[in-house]
Parts: structure tokens; sequence; C-alpha cells
């Protein structure tokens, strides 16, 4: 018999490890507004304060970010909105069934300028697919970015996704400079709704 190799019983462990633990955090929420790459949650912090009718999740890699997030919304009491140290397409292939989400945002992702590291952005045809089956018909996708690269990349991505349309209509809904956009000079955004 060969042996599963010790690094894909790890993965398995933290997959099912991170099933449980977002399907213990969304029981009894239909509408989620989700964060992807939250960083300190600088951003969903104040959108939750000014959204109290919305539960809002934040995720990012980074263990410390993630403390210092759910920390900032311990001390303000706002008990609808959490953050979850998890990668992002892991954290989409054990959302439950049960939840939609109706908002997304994703700020000043890591671009990854250099061409052989384009697979590590987190647009990828694959992921809008993925999410597009989390969401229901008109939720919408806040996407903000200071590189160009990445912005055009990501513009391309949702005009040949048959699921997304950019919407050149729809108004940002809540401003607050997230950590990186407060040293940026300057940024575009894109709003895609799903069709
Ligand atoms: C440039 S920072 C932006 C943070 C924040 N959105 C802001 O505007 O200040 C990008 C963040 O995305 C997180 N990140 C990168 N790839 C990710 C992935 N695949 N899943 C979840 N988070 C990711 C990083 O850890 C980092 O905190």
């Amino acid at each position: 018999m060969i042996e599963e190799p010790e690094y894909l019983r790890h993965i398995q462990r933290r997959i099912e490890s991170l099933e449980k633990e977002v399907h213990t955090l969304l029981t009894g929420i239909d509408e989620l507004t989700l964060e992807f790459g939250c960083g300190h949650g600088h951003y969903l912090t104040a959108y939750a304060e000014a959204h109290p009718q919305e539960e809002c999740l934040g995720l990012d890699l980074v263990t410390k970010r993630i403390e210092k997030a759910n920390a900032k919304v311990e001390k303000r009491n706002l008990t609808y909105v959490r953050f979850l140290k998890a990668e992002a397409a892991e954290f989409l292939s054990v959302f439950p069934e049960s939840t939609q989400i109706t908002k997304v945002f994703m700020l000043f992702p890591d671009p990854w300028p250099k061409k052989r590291h384009f697979k590590n952005r987190m647009i990828q045809s694959s992921f809008l697919s993925v999410l597009a089956e989390k969401c229901p018909k008109g939720a919408q996708f806040f996407f903000r970015t200071d590189h160009s690269g990445y912005f055009d990349w990501t513009k391309e991505h949702f005009q040949e996704h048959d699921d997304w349309e950019i919407d050149p209509d729809a108004a940002w809904p809540f401003e607050q400079t997230s950590y990186f956009q407060d040293m940026m000079d300057s940024w575009q955004s894109l709003i895609a709704k799903r069709v």
C-alpha cells in the first residue's frame, strides 16, 4: 500500500478544521458580506459599523492581522462582523449551501506583477466560477487596486466570464481608507454583478 504523504494529510486536516469553523460561524446566516484579503480589517470594521443590518466576514492568510481585526470588532462590540484566517479558495471549497454571498470586497489585493506569478493572483476564472455558485443573481463584487496591470486583468476576467457582468453605473457603497489605500496616491475601482 502506498502511504499518503504527510503534507497531504496536513492539508486534509486543515481543510476539515476550516470547514467546521466556517459552518459554526455561518450557522443561521442567510446572507453574507465577505471581504477577501482583509488585512487588519480597517475597511470591513468601518463598513460593518455603518451597516448593522449586514452579517460580515473578512478573510486573510495572516494570523496576526486576523487577531488584530477581531480585537477591533470585539472592542466595539460588533457581534455581526468576524474575521477568519483562511485562504480564499480553500474557504470557498468549504462554504455551506445554506448561506449566500451577496456582497464581495477585494481591496488592494497583492498584484503579483511578474508574468510567471500571475497564477497567484486571487482573481482567476476558476475562482470567479466557484464564487458565482455561492452568490445569488444581483450579488455585487467591489474591486479596488492601485496596480493598473491587475486592474486590466480583473476587468478582462469579469468581461469574459459568463456569470459576471461589469456594472458601470453602480456606486461604491462606502468610503473608508483601508491600510493600503492610505499609502497610495491613486487607484481604480470596478464593480461587477452576478448575472
Ligand atoms: C496588499 S494587502 C491589502 C490588505 C487590505 N485589503 C488593505 O487594503 O489594506 C493583501 C492582503 O491579502 C491577503 N491575501 C493574499 N492572498 C490571499 C488569499 N489567497 N486568501 C486570503 N487572503 C490573501 C494578504 O495576506 C494581505 O493581507
